[in-house]
């Protein structure tokens, strides 16, 4: 793959009304879970991302027949949760760790063997947390030396368990839910604290015996899912990138419209509130199962803040932006408790912490977080370890940079946030894309 790179002039003024593509969490499960069901779903808003792409690729070499109608609209004619074919080769999820995960979940208990993999980024990232709960299903999943490739040995009969989860995961409560459709009695997770709860809303709005209580869930197998017409909203973890810059850059506001807003995913909002940032949350309504609201950021001063713990797993994707916004603030932010920013696309905690200090920025990285001292950023070239999120977090901290930043490495981008140059153009971002 050619390398990209960004190059971000600061001072421009930014405005308008924006939407964000649809969100990547929704879009694999949307794509998932009506292939698991029986009957036919239209899904609009589908995230047309490398990550969702790699999952409907998937899907389709397992039989399952996926029509694109027109942009983010999908046609996904479901097989029943044991109709899967064997694939004629590995299945390969690129840099998703969700594909990957979720996945596993489904063909573990599947007639035939399969193997999982991904791009380099993936396949170093942590699988026994998968693989651990699934066997004690009573599957067989090997990792490689704890990470991709995955493999599935078919033909397993699955049990419910009832499992504590170490860490609070989504993607690994999802992998477990999503097996036990295929197994009898009722597994239970329960887990340290929230994760998203999407795949939880999806499985209830498509007919399975699920109940939640707090951080627990249950699910009583084996379960048939209904197919359900889905529309993806727009994915907070992207409009997080226009947020800050609205905050930093948008003297009369910048709007983004058509934004999910599910609780177990905007800690964000609250973490800028903390930091002084004007924003305003509009015409809150429902859409596909999920809250969704108009969101408009306006450019003011903000300050460093102590993050509070709770807020962590609430914001858990979007502390690449934030780290950002507090280099620029003024003042000192602490983050504390964040130690799965290490197991994300790249380690967040490092690279973001790296690429600061290369624009003078002073950070003090530990184990479970970061203290970055805020006050702006220097001119200089930053490379964002081909994690999507680092990249376009540079590229917004740049927009009040006191020269040009060149962010390199920025191809994945195009996992979660297709057209992200070109939207942020139409913000007033002066960004050129360029090869390395
Ligand atoms: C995701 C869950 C989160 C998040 C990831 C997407 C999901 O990870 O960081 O980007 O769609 O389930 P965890 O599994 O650690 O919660």
């Amino acid at each position: 793959m050619t390398q990209q790179r960004y190059r971000v002039t600061p001072g421009a003024a930014l405005g308008g009304v924006l939407e964000v593509p649809g969100d990547k969490s929704i879009s694999h499960r949307a794509l998932l879970l009506n292939a698991l069901a029986r009957g036919r779903a239209e899904v609009t808003g589908i995230l047309e991302g490398e990550d969702c792409l790699a999952t409907r690729r998937a899907l389709q070499a397992m039989g399952v027949a996926i029509q694109r109608q027109a942009a983010g609209h999908y046609r996904i004619t479901g097989v029943g949760r044991q109709g899967f074919s064997a694939p004629a080769g590995p299945l390969d999820f690129g840099n998703s760790g969700t594909g990957l995960r979720l996945m596993a979940g489904i063909v573990a208990a599947q007639r035939f063997d399969t193997v999982l993999t991904g791009d380099e980024s993936l396949r170093q990232r942590p699988m026994n947390r998968i693989a651990e709960p699934l066997n004690q299903m009573g599957a067989r999943v090997d990792t490689t030396a704890g990470c991709p490739p995955v493999t599935t040995t078919g033909g397993r009969t699955l049990k419910a368990i009832r499992y504590a989860q170490p860490v609070a995961s989504a993607q690994v409560k999802s992998a477990i839910l999503l097996a036990a459709l295929n197994a009898s009695g009722r597994t239970h997770i329960r887990a340290p604290g929230p994760s998203r709860d999407h795949t939880e809303r999806l499985l209830q709005a498509m007919g399975a015996p699920l109940v939640c209580e707090g951080d627990a869930v249950s699910l009583e197998g084996p379960a048939d899912l209904n197919a359900l017409d889905i529309d993806v909203p727009g994915d907070f973890s992207s409009a997080a990138f226009f947020l800050v810059a609205g905050c930093l850059a948008a003297p009369n506001g910048l709007a983004i419209n058509n934004v999910g807003l599910n609780p177990s995913r905007t800690g964000l909002l609250a973490i800028l509130e903390l930091m002084g940032a004007k924003i305003r949350v509009q015409r809150r309504r429902m859409a596909g199962g999920e809250p969704v609201a108009d969101l408009q950021a306006t450019q003011g001063p903000l300050r460093g803040a102590t993050i509070p713990a709770d807020l962590v797993p609430l914001a858990i994707d979007e502390f690449p932006i934030v780290f950002a916004a507090a280099a620029v603030a003024e003042g000192v932010t602490h983050v504390a408790g964040a130690a799965e920013l290490r197991h994300k696309e790249s380690d967040r905690i490092r690279v973001m912490a790296e690429g600061l200090r290369r624009l003078g920025v002073r950070v003090e990285e530990r184990p479970d977080g970061a203290s970055i001292y805020g006050g702006g950023l220097t001119a200089g070239e930053v490379d964002s370890a081909g994690d999507h999120r680092v990249a376009m977090a540079f590229a917004v901290a740049a927009l009040v940079a006191d020269g040009p930043v060149d962010i390199h490495n920025t191809a994945n981008v195009a996992t979660s946030f297709p057209g992200f140059d070109a939207l942020a153009r139409s913000a007033g971002f002066q960004i050129e894309v360029g090869s390395d």
